[in-house]
């Protein structure tokens, strides 16, 4: 008798704590206008570089945003803004965790900033993997913001379900790269999204052909186009083109988003595809 009450009162205690996060959740999203995930059927096509540099983009625009990194096996955000051996502070009045600060306007939170040693992997399970994006939300000091951008892992797995489940999403962002291994991944990805009932901002493709430096002849490095009819078939908006640029290695390597470069046509493509964006949630919202 008396451990079924302590059992009972256990139930009780968790279901309290489940019920305060979700309103905190609910609290923190509820002063961001507008919510996005970027994903990717197939690992390595670019969602960091778009999620990064949109994040940037929107920032330089004088936008308020937030950028959280959910991929927690790889958590490239900090490395990719220069930002890798920043600490996270905490809120003392308020027991809340401050993100990393990146003028002009925008706020990360990666769980590379919990991380003591960069070779050290985590060992995440299912579950915890949960309780820890609830917390990047539910206790992190967001604050107003205009955009909420999350980067996620390769594929369909936890970390965009759980984040799905836990906020309603404006919209999702596909990327992918114009091979047809990644197409047919990314065919994927655009269905999670549908299942997930998650509007579809559209597909971008990138490392889309490629310049030679020397002779300026366009090559196919991973051919050209597909994505874009990948999105017809699909009845998904195309985003545009980034074409591969040497320079957006080094960008990400040196932790200086390539959105701040010297003009390039990856620079130029990039603006185009964040106007679209901006259009399309921006939109949305009026709509709504
Ligand atoms: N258009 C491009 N031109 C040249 N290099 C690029 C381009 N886009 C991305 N890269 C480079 O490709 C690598 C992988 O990009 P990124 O980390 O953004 O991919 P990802 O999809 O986030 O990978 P993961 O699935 O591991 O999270 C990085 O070194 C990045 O600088
Ligand atoms: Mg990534």
């Amino acid at each position: 008798m008396k451990k079924q009450r302590t059992e009972d009162l256990k139930g009780e205690d968790f279901r309290k704590k489940i019920e305060a996060e979700e309103e905190a959740i609910a609290k923190r999203m509820g002063v961001v206008k507008h919510k996005l995930l970027v994903i990717s059927g197939k690992g390595g096509v670019g969602k960091t570089t778009v999620a990064a540099n949109l994040a940037i983009a929107l920032a330089n625009k004088g936008y308020k945003v937030g950028l959280m990194d959910v991929d927690l096996h790889g958590p490239n955000v900090p490395k990719m803004l220069g930002i890798e051996d920043e600490h996270l502070s905490i809120d003392p009045t308020a027991n809340e965790i401050i993100p990393i600060l990146v003028p002009p306007g925008l706020k990360v939170m990666s769980v590379g900033f919990l991380i003591s040693t960069k070779d050290s992997p985590i060992i995440w399970r299912g579950p915890l993997k949960m309780k820890a994006i609830n917390q990047f939300i539910s206790q992190v000091k967001w604050g107003n913001l205009d955009y909420f951008i999350v980067d996620c892992p390769p594929g369909t797995g936890d970390e965009p379900l759980s984040t799905a489940q836990l906020f309603p999403l404006d919209g999702t962002i596909v990327v992918t790269t114009p091979q047809e291994v990644a197409l047919l991944d990314s065919r994927k990805a655009v269905n999670f999204a549908r299942e997930l009932k998650v509007p579809i901002i559209g597909i971008i493709e990138n490392m889309s052909g490629f310049t030679c430096p020397y002779c300026g002849k366009e090559i196919d490095l991973f051919k050209v186009g597909g994505g874009e009819r990948s999105a017809k078939e699909m009845g998904v908006p195309f985003l545009g083109r980034i074409p591969f640029d040497p320079k957006m290695v080094d960008a990400s390597d040196k932790g200086t988003p390539f959105v701040l470069q010297k003009r390039s046509k990856a620079i130029e493509a990039f603006e185009g595809i964040t106007e679209k964006i901006r259009l399309f949630v921006e939109g949305e919202r009026r709509k709504g």
